[in-house]
């Protein structure tokens, strides 16, 4: 946690600072612990609670270290006219790769797509994607 309270100072003094605070956490450690809950609702005079809330309600934040890989796939309006709901559903359910949704990673016009790390992988079909999630298990 040594990096926290400079990632609180880098957004404290901005408006609405909780969710950029949060987002940062998670990228810096891989999950927001009970004791960043603690640290962070003391900085912003909340209680533990409203930020436990905030936490807990999104989906980007996690609670505990997740190790697993992690592939984004678009579901956003674009990909899913071309098809990324089809695929989504053919994804394999082992559990070892750890599927996020996202909403548009920008390249539209080549969906469906996914991202992992920071590639983008475009003009998914079954055969790539499942040979994406191969890889990554
Ligand atoms: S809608 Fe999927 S990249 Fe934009």
């Amino acid at each position: 946690m040594e990096r926290l309270p400079h990632i609180i100072a880098a957004h404290a003094g901005r408006e609405g600072p909780l969710l950029p605070i949060l987002h940062d956490v998670q990228a810096e450690y891989g999950h927001v612990s009970e004791e960043a809950i603690r640290t962070i609702a003391q900085a912003l005079n909340l209680s533990r609670a409203e930020v436990q809330g905030v936490v807990s309600f999104y989906h980007d934040f996690h609670a505990e270290p997740d190790a697993r890989p992690v592939l984004k796939l678009c579901r956003a309006e674009a990909c899913q006219a071309r098809g990324v709901d089809v695929l989504a559903a053919g994804l394999p359910e082992n559990g070892r790769v750890k599927v996020e949704t996202v909403y548009c990673l920008g390249l539209c016009s080549v969906g469906p797509n996914a991202m992992i790390g920071s590639k983008v992988h475009a003009r998914l079909d079954a055969t790539r994607l499942g040979a994406l999630v191969e890889a990554l298990a």
